[in-house]
């Protein structure tokens, strides 16, 4: 018999971010007060932290269009280390690959069409409704018949896409594969819509998603491989720890994640600069950290220099899960 999919803290912590995520206002609702979007969490009159509704100006930015992270191809670290996260290329098997914090990325596409089990995590809706139009037909996910409707609100949700109709993504930026055919497979797209700070392996098992276990027949909830860009640079730096923490609960034991961090002075973010130092506390005790590369975009990417950045690297680490 498996267990519902939430309980205690961090049930009551989706329920409630489901609520703000309707318009509800958790803060506004429980306290008289607006949902703060800094992650912070003042005290209240009854000595209880105010909830915070981390999602609030992300759910602004995607209702007014503002994306301007999102690029319209594979990004090119992913392509650039692509051995270095999913190994070598001959006699390669399908990994289970998590793309935190994913938006409407298109290398969920791109790692996807390679054959591999991919799963996105979302918190704003309308970014899942653009990611899935995209990528061709929503699919309807069942309910996991042990979670009751009463305890619902508490999960998260998951949605579903077939890959095989997306057709936007040029052949040419998809590559070959190593026997020179082009990569056609059609595989579904799994994007969990939730706040990742209150994700956990359980919640992800309790869905069917991370990699296959065959001695129990059941998925356990950690991936074998995370790519991780504009998301943990994305998130409030008081957050950090908490996604640092859900992040490394989700990787199995020899695990890799790409990270992409920046470092930039002197504007605030996000994205919020992250420095090796910071990467190594956040990650050290679990991972090994390993800096590949450092660039600095700002000639490529002005607009940093308009914010105020004096200078704006792109930092590309890989972490190795020990
Ligand atoms: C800077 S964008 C990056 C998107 C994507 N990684 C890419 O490279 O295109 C950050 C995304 O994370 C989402 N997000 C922010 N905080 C989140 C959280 N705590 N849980 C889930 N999604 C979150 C935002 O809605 C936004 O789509």
């Amino acid at each position: 018999m498996r267990r519902a999919v939430a309980t205690g803290a961090a049930a009551a912590s989706f329920l409630l971010w489901q609520q703000a995520d309707s318009g509800a206002g958790v803060a506004s609702a429980s306290s008289g007060r607006s949902p703060r979007r800094d992650g912070a969490q003042p005290s209240q009159p009854d000595g209880q932290p105010a909830k915070v509704d981390r999602m609030l100006r992300w759910r602004e930015k995607w209702e007014a269009g503002v994306t301007r992270w999102h690029l319209s191809y594979p990004h090119p670290l992913l392509k650039q280390y692509d051995v270095e996260l999913l190994g070598p290329v001959v006699g390669r098997e399908a990994q289970s690959i998590l793309l935190p914090l994913c938006g409407k990325s298109v290398d969920l596409g791109y790692l996807a069409r390679r054959g591999h089990d991919v799963v996105g995590v979302e918190g704003v809706g309308l970014a899942i409704d653009a990611l899935l139009r995209d990528w061709g037909e929503e699919l309807t996910v069942p309910r996991p018949h042990w979670i009751s409707e009463e305890s619902r609100p508490s999960s998260i949700r998951v949605r579903m896409g077939r890959a095989g109709w997306y057709q936007k993504m040029a052949s040419e930026q998809l590559g070959k594969t190593e026997t020179g055919t082009p990569y056609t497979t059609a595989e579904l797209l799994r994007v969990v819509e939730g706040d990742f700070l209150q994700l956990s392996p359980q919640m992800l098992a309790d869905f069917g998603l991370g990699q296959f276990e065959p001695a129990r027949g059941a998925t356990n909830g950690t991936f074998d491989a995370a790519f991780d860009r504009g998301a943990l640079v994305a998130v409030n730096p008081a957050d950090r720890p908490q996604y640092a923490e859900v992040l490394t609960s989700l990787i199995c034991p020899g695990g890799k994640v790409l990270l992409v961090a920046v470092e930039h002075e002197p504007f605030f973010g996000p994205p919020f600069s992250l420095t090796h130092e910071q990467v190594t506390t956040l990650f050290s005790d679990h991972f090994e950290v390993q800096l590949l590369q450092r660039e600095d975009t700002l000639d490529k990417e002005p607009s940093w220099r308009e914010r105020g950045a004096t200078k704006f690297e792109e930092v590309a680490y890989l972490l190795t899960k020990r």
